[in-house]
């Protein structure tokens, strides 16, 4: 069994949850975004977050893995792109946790192909000190350091999920600071 402890309460997730819908509501007054839930770790950050928002708001979903359980390597494999027509609409692209911002960048990349009228993205979770590209999120919940998160959607090796919580998470034999 691994070890955890909670590093981000629910009620501190709620809190800044409802800062980034606020954020998000004055930025879009007068226009309607299309929210893209990038799965599966976005899920349970994206349910809440739309139910925040008073803008007009049209949901699709993609879903995208990198290869590995704890270590971005940059590739990804997409297995499902939405369906919506991007293009001319303001994009709104709803991530768990940015870390190196190798999957962000190729879903940004592909995309800008499609010629959204503007593309913005917002990250529960910034690991910014291990950035590898130049992408960074336009609305963030909360800077975290370079920890192994799970809950609130991030899993390991694809549990934890459903914590309420985000917690730091030690496996056996995995060496981290
Ligand atoms: P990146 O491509 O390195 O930015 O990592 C992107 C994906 O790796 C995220 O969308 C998560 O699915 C996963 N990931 C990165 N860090 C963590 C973490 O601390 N916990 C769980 N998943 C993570
Ligand atoms: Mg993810």
């Amino acid at each position: 069994m691994e070890e955890m402890a909670e590093v981000i309460s629910p009620g501190a997730i709620a809190g800044a949850v409802r800062r980034l819908g606020a954020e998000i509501n004055r930025d879009y007054a007068g226009r309607e975004a299309l929210a893209v839930c990038v799965l599966n770790g976005s899920f349970i950050f994206f349910s809440d977050l739309i139910r925040e928002l008073t803008v007009p708001v049209e949901v699709d979903f993609l879903k995208i893995r990198s290869y590995s359980s704890t270590e971005s390597s940059g590739e990804v494999e997409v297995d499902w792109w939405l369906k919506a027509d991007v293009e001319g609409k303001d994009v709104l692209v709803v991530e768990d946790i940015v870390d190196t911002g190798l999957t962000l960048n190729v879903i940004l990349q592909k995309l800008k192909a499609g010629n959204p009228k503007t593309l913005k993205v917002c990250a529960l979770l910034d690991k910014r000190a291990r950035r590898k590209t130049a992408v960074n999120p336009d609305y963030t919940g909360f800077l975290v350091e370079d920890q192994f998160l799970v809950g609130y959607g991030l899993d390991l090796n694809g549990r934890y999920r459903n914590l309420r919580g985000v917690c730091k998470v030690r496996p056996p034999g995995l060496e981290l600071p």
